[in-house]
């Protein structure tokens, strides 16, 4: 069976983005791979964060990845801090790249703006893709699937392999990345053309999978849309209305086209409604779930299994890997 790994970061809680772009995926492909899903709480502190928050959003973000609909007993869901090879291979990862590649790592530049005028950026903030690449590659990795922001930290982690490989010894698979065919990349709803996310300033923007339902409805009722009247498919010149589309049949069993259908005679208004009631339920039917969760107990042992059963397998890749470098001593 071949493996996947992704992960998600508990910097905040995730918003219908993050659900549409990764979550919903991970549920699609658990029953084709040996499957391990990371909360990367590492990732999390390369910027500022507040300890207790960042404690209640890990858990949190256990609860969501089961209340997508992660079983499990098919996968295997544990947190990056709890599992230490992780931050040895990132070690090692950081050797084999270069400062001029994580320099050009476009969100290493965007985040660096907006944290320059705080406190000052952290080494962490630029060697972040090095430990994404050892979170990946230590598990053998044949695919991950992830929204489309993460496309370059892919690419950085297969050149990563591929020098490994040929610097020391053939012992890292080189993985294939999947994006979803629809909802790679949700955007804001206040600004279409800016990607949605939890970190945004403006709340209007995004749905946290958390918010009140009813809020989280009046916030698609007044998402901005484009000029014209018609509900179309057409994200060059239509990009509101291509994202709310975009959600709409991720969260239903509508494809795009039978959605453009049933508005053909409608107006933005009355689309923006039916949406907010179908994003209003989604979240109630999801908020219960997740509760459930946080409320059984059964938590805890899920993730402490769950390191067990990573650190079983990463061991074996962090062994190669230093055997390789010619770390330690020839056991
Ligand atoms: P993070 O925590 O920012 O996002 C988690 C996942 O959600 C996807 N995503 C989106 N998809 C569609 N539309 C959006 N607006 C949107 N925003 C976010 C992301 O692409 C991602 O799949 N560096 C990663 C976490 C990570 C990781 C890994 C992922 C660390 N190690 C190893 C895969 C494999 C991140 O910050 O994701």
């Amino acid at each position: 069976m071949k493996t996947l790994f992704s992960g998600v970061q508990p910097s905040g809680i995730p918003t219908i983005g993050n659900y549409i772009g990764a979550y919903k995926q991970f549920v699609e492909l658990q029953d084709e791979y040996d499957a391990y899903f990371c909360i990367v709480d590492q990732h999390a502190i390369t910027v500022p964060q507040d300890r207790l928050k960042l404690r209640d959003n890990t858990k949190k973000l256990a609860a969501i990845y089961l209340a997508s609909g992660l079983d499990p007993e098919k996968i295997t869901l544990f947190i990056q801090s709890e599992v230490p090879a992780h931050a040895k291979a990132a070690w090692m990862m950081q050797c084999v790249g270069y400062i001029g590649e994580l320099e050009r790592m476009t969100q290493y530049k965007d985040k660096a703006r907006k944290q320059n005028q705080r406190d000052g950026i952290s080494v962490g903030l630029l060697t972040y893709p090095s430990l994404m690449a050892a979170d990946i590659l230590i598990y053998g990795t044949d695919i991950v699937p992830v929204g489309e922001d993460q496309g370059q930290h892919l690419e950085l982690t297969r050149t990563l392999a591929e020098r490994f490989n040929s610097k020391y010894n053939d012992v890292l698979t080189v993985p294939e990345v999947k994006h979803p065919e629809y909802g790679g990349r949700i955007m804001s709803l206040n600004d279409p053309t800016k990607k949605m996310s939890k970190s945004d300033d403006n709340q209007k923007g995004f749905i946290s999978l958390l918010d009140d339902p009813k809020a989280a409805a009046k916030k698609i009722r007044s998402a901005v849309t484009d000029s014209g009247s018609d509900i179309k498919y057409d994200k060059e010149n239509k990009p509101g209305i291509a994202n709310l589309l975009t959600i709409y049949t991720s969260l239903t069993d509508k494809s795009i086209q039978q959605l453009e259908q049933e508005y053909a005679d409608s107006n933005y208004g009355t689309f923006k409604s039916d949406l907010g009631e179908v994003v209003e339920q989604f979240l109630i039917e999801f908020q219960e779930k997740v509760n459930h969760y946080l409320e059984s107990g059964a938590l805890d042992d899920i993730l402490d299994e769950g390191a067990v059963k990573a650190s079983r397998k990463a061991d074996k890749m962090v062994a190669k890997m230093e055997r390789a470098m010619g770390l330690g001593r020839k056991r």
